[in-house]
């Protein structure tokens, strides 16, 4: 029995609605529930459950929940496990990026609507941990993560090859005649060994690396491999902790504040984090209610060096990064540095800094200290222009070989002058990228538009184009790119994406031509097409954004709702609803 009201005695236990209560509870029974079970003031836990068969990279939460369940029972509450809508990343069509705000938007309405005093959110897969966070952001019922952990690693040919990673590398090989289109798939294939999400530091570990650091997970529980015992230890503790988050009323909104959110933007840097953590940190800040600008990621995150050498940054994956200490050795870096906020407010009850007690790098080759990194300055690189208002570039990808090629002419250090080659979506790029006629060589720069929020709809992970097969034989394996959509998380080319606004949503992207000469400096932030002011306000008279129709029903809602990816590609009608629990839904 809990000393607290529980939120949920306002279903099972309400002498003013004796008649409701026994629709309440009735069909409960039909699985073998006990009315006592429901009425006795004890603490209703629901399981969000993501995994399915849709849901592959998360499946195996549908394993981890009984260890949940086990949790919250032993510490007296009650568990309810019910589905969230599946999001997989690799399979859906035209881009899982559609799914984030469908998925929040229906776990808001399950959190709000039935009678649950606390969630454990089981999360893993990109979207599926931003979606979850945010919803418990809106809602405001004690929340606690269980990431489902990332598959053990996997080898080809003797050497680690990283989910997604591998693909981007084996499709350059492929290009360059060095393999053939049977080894191309064994390959890909091969970087699939176990259950979980994938094994790079792609958005997936990214993501849920980003929840514990935010402090709504239990320390250290990002980084488990899928298929270590220690997974479904994780989950069993994840479980009673819910039940006592409860008890203590920690709220999501005690933990999401705009220390724990810039702690995040911190930690993305230092571990090489993927792009796709910007429109998805934005989003749960505005879900939160907590100010998260556009120059945080300059100001707090550009100068955090890089400390973990994992793919697609470096060289490792899941595995030897959780020995190493996972996510909380790269935190006791940053708070040894003196550059984390270390006071905030996390599930566990303590906060930040007391959790990091004892948590150094046990693997001096994975997890470098502070004074000794990767990389120096590791974090994205923000830039605007006449081209867009915001973009961002991931500067921990950016090899050495581009470095020189591209960004150390003498006196020009960090700039870069180049002609557009301009594509219109993704099936523009594929048709035309090897035609001879576009004579790309190494002053180009590939420019994709069309593939933002409202263009592709919902901004398709397609910016890290590949050079034409001719420049990959003759060693120019990558060239600068730009675009208005994303990419993913598991690439390794410092692309410069979400530029917003996007082409369909009138931003400068729309103009641009083939042939337009673009400069790039990364020292002042500044990307530009150098045209005159008359010649760009002509080309912007005689341009109309190119919206394609949509397909789906949901396809038209969201690009009627969604911002840009520089606001996070919300929802702008579920801006200002914060901590809706505290106002109970009617009978
Ligand atoms: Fe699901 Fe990478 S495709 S985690
Ligand atoms: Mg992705």
């Amino acid at each position: 029995m809990s000393k607290r009201r529980l939120r949920s005695q306002d279903w099972f236990d309400n002498p003013d609605h004796a008649d409701m209560t026994a629709l309440y509870l009735e069909r409960f029974m039909n699985y073998g529930l006990t009315p006592e079970e429901l009425t006795e003031g004890r603490p209703i836990i629901g399981i969000a459950q993501s995994g399915s068969d849709l849901s592959p990279c998360n499946r195996h939460h549908i394993d981890l929940a009984k260890r949940v369940r086990d949790g919250i029972r032993d510490a007296g509450g009650i568990p309810i496990e019910f589905p969230t809508h599946p999001i997989f990343e690799n399979c859906r069509r035209p881009t899982a990026a559609l799914d984030r705000n469908l998925a929040y938007l229906g776990l808001v309405e399950l959190l709000h609507g039935y009678p649950l005093d606390g969630v454990v959110l089981t999360t893993g897969c990109d979207k599926t941990t931003p979606a979850a966070i945010m919803a418990a952001a809106t809602v405001d019922i004690p929340a606690i993560v269980l990431s489902g952990g990332a598959m053990l690693d996997s080898v080809h040919e003797g050497r680690l090859s990283g989910s997604g990673t591998v693909i981007w590398k084996s499709r350059r090989r492929y290009a360059a005649g060095e393999i053939d289109r049977a080894q191309f798939l064994e390959a890909a294939l091969e970087s699939a060994p176990s259950i979980g999400h994938c094994n790079t530091m792609g958005t997936a570990s990214t993501l849920n690396a980003l929840a514990e650091a935010i402090g709504l997970s239990l320390t250290g529980c990002a980084a488990i491999p899928a298929a270590y015992r220690e997974r479904g230890q994780m989950a069993y503790r994840t479980g009673k902790r819910a039940v006592e988050l409860v008890e203590e009323d920690l709220l999501p909104s005690k933990i999401l504040t705009r220390d724990a959110i810039l702690n995040a933007v911190r930690v993305n840097a230092a571990i090489g984090g993927s792009t796709n953590a910007q429109p998805h940190l934005a989003a749960i800040a505005e879900a939160a209610g907590v100010e998260l600008r556009h120059e945080d990621w300059q100001i707090h995150g550009y100068d955090i060096p890089l400390l973990a050498d994992v793919q697609p940054a470096g060289r490792f994956l899941s595995e030897r990064f959780h020995r190493a200490g996972g996510v909380p050795a790269i935190m006791w870096e940053l708070a040894e540095a003196g550059v984390l906020e270390t006071g905030c407010a996390t599930v566990t009850g303590q906060t930040i800094g007391e959790n990091l007690k004892g948590r150094e790098a046990r693997d001096r080759e994975v997890i470098r200290a502070y004074n000794t990194p990767l990389m120096e300055r590791a974090g994205f690189r923000v830039l605007s222009g006449n081209l867009f208002d915001f973009a961002i570039m991931k500067t921990s990808v950016i090899s050495e070989d581009f470095r020189r090629r591209f960004l150390s002419e003498p006196g020009q250090e960090n700039c870069f002058e180049g002609q557009a080659v301009v594509f219109d979506g993704s099936e523009d790029y594929h048709a035309r990228i090897n035609d001879p006629a576009l004579e790309i060589d190494e002053r180009s720069i590939l420019v994709i538009r069309g593939s933002g929020p409202l263009g592709w709809p919902g901004a398709a992970e397609v910016v890290n184009m590949q050079p034409p097969d001719r420049l990959i034989r003759a060693g120019i394996s990558s060239l600068p790119t730009i675009g208005d959509g994303r990419q993913s998380g598991t690439s390794d080319s410092p692309s410069i994406v979400h530029a917003s606004p996007e082409s369909a949503d009138g931003g400068g992207l729309a103009v641009l031509q083939t042939g337009d000469t673009i400069r790039i400096d990364l020292n002042s932030g500044r990307c530009d097409m150098l045209l005159d002011e008359a010649e760009l306000n002509r080309r912007r008279q005689e341009t109309q954004p190119q919206v394609p129709v949509s397909q789906t029903p949901w396809q038209k809602i969201f690009r009627q709702e969604a911002s840009q990816l520089s606001d996070g590609a919300g929802l702008r009608s579920a801006k200002g609803f914060h901590r809706i629990a505290r106002t109970l839904p009617r009978h």
